[in-house]
């Protein structure tokens, strides 16, 4: 990667996408993704202000403690921030997994661009994360997120309770 990208805390580029690292000026545009009610209808509720703050401090804390999170989704076109993907560590049943998950703002759904980002994570954390599995947590009724593993080769290995809520777990092995 160039150095100049890799200053602007650029992680990943796809063929219309940057993923970079959040920084705390990100909160406005984001809020526009992770406030939206209907897009956060899976999750107990949508994120304030503060709420959306906590989550980018989140995700730099990440970066500093396992060297990556979820990154800012940005329009390689127009600049724009549009939504977050990345890999985190989670533990489920008592073992820390990869997962990648994603959040694109709403008028911006179908265009293909979580399923673009996802599988850049994803080659991501089998390259550089040396990941032999990566997985994605998702609520079964979430069809759109379920198609968007499906669409990157993820199969669901099994429902458990996760987090107070049932989740598919999504998985992928490296091949
Ligand atoms: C899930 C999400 C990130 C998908 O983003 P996106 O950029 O629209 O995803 P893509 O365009 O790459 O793919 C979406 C796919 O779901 C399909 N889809 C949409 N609604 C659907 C439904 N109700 N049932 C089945 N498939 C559906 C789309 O048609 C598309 O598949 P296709 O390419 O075969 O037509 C977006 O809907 C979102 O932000 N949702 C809210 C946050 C969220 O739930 N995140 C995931 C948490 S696990």
């Amino acid at each position: 990667m160039e150095q100049s990208l890799a200053k602007q805390g650029v992680v990943l580029e796809t063929s219309r996408l940057v993923l970079r690292e959040f920084v705390a000026q990100d909160t406005d545009d984001l809020a526009a993704v992770l406030g939206d009610p209907l897009a956060m209808q899976y999750y107990p509720a949508a994120f304030d202000r503060k709420g959306v703050e906590e989550w980018i401090g989140k995700s730099i804390g990440r970066y500093q403690r396992d060297g990556h999170g979820l990154w800012a989704m940005v329009l390689k076109d127009s600049g724009e921030l549009i939504g977050d993907c990345g890999c985190t560590l989670q533990e489920v049943d008592g073992k820390n997994h990869v997962e990648v998950g994603y959040h694109v703002r709403r008028d911006l759904w179908g265009n293909g661009y979580a399923t673009e980002a996802a599988w850049a994570c994803m080659q991501y954390a089998f390259g550089r994360l040396g990941a032999s599995k990566v997985i994605s947590m998702i609520r079964p009724e979430n069809m759109q997120s379920r198609r968007v593993a499906e669409k990157n080769g993820m199969t669901c290995e099994r429902i458990i309770f996760w987090r107070e809520y049932d989740h598919c777990v999504y998985a992928k092995s490296r091949g």
